[in-house]
């Protein structure tokens, strides 16, 4: 069996790109799943609070589901043209004590969602350099950019358009065969 760790970058209840990492994890092909982490309770990033008590325990807890993953799903909201902070937060905590480790090799997707026209292609493009610092294998044979999002998604922010969902399908399939 193979494991995709998959994140959202959104804390936002109807959030697009949370729907859209459960149409993934709904969309995983036979023999793939996808465990949905949660950065909902990582604080802000202090290096004094890390020096006195270590990692966080919500910190510790990706840090586990990422090392029991064969790969990462990163679902990224875009915010002033870049990767939100909240999001970026979470990946620096993760990549503390013994998780530095945890990202190497890693084969890595980014794929995200929002109202604008151009459906976070310059947050997907921001993540690449924290990618390859993080020395994780990125996957780019593939790009997924869901623009115009609200009438993709219902009011509880699932992804209800089918167009969308057979491309979301088509990317998470050729995710999967580079993660097995
Ligand atoms: C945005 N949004 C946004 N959208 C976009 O396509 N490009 C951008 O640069 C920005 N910038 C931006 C800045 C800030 C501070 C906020 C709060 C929002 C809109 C954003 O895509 C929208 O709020 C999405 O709904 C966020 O994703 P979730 O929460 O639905 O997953």
């Amino acid at each position: 069996m193979t494991t995709i760790l998959g994140l959202s970058g959104s804390l936002r209840r109807a959030s697009y790109n949370t729907g859209l990492l459960r149409a993934a994890a709904d969309l995983t092909p036979d023999g793939v799943t996808m465990q949905i982490g949660s950065i909902h309770e990582v604080p802000l990033y202090d290096a004094d609070k890390e020096a006195e008590a270590g990692l966080p325990d919500a910190v510790q807890s990706l840090q586990d589901q990422l090392a029991a993953a064969d790969a990462l799903l990163l679902v990224t909201p875009e915010y002033n043209n870049g990767i939100p902070g909240v999001f970026k937060n979470a990946i620096d905590w993760m990549s503390r004590g013994p998780g530095l480790d945890l990202f190497v090799g890693k084969p890595v997707a980014v794929i995200g969602a929002s109202p604008g026209g151009f459906g976070t292609l310059l947050a997907q493009d921001h993540w690449l350099p924290v990618l390859r610092t993080l020395r994780t294998r990125p996957w780019l044979d593939g790009r997924l950019l869901v623009s115009r999002a609200g009438p993709l998604f219902d009011d509880d922010g699932n992804l209800v358009d089918e167009t969308t969902r057979a491309r979301l399908s088509e990317f998470i399939t050729g995710f999967a065969e580079t993660c097995r």
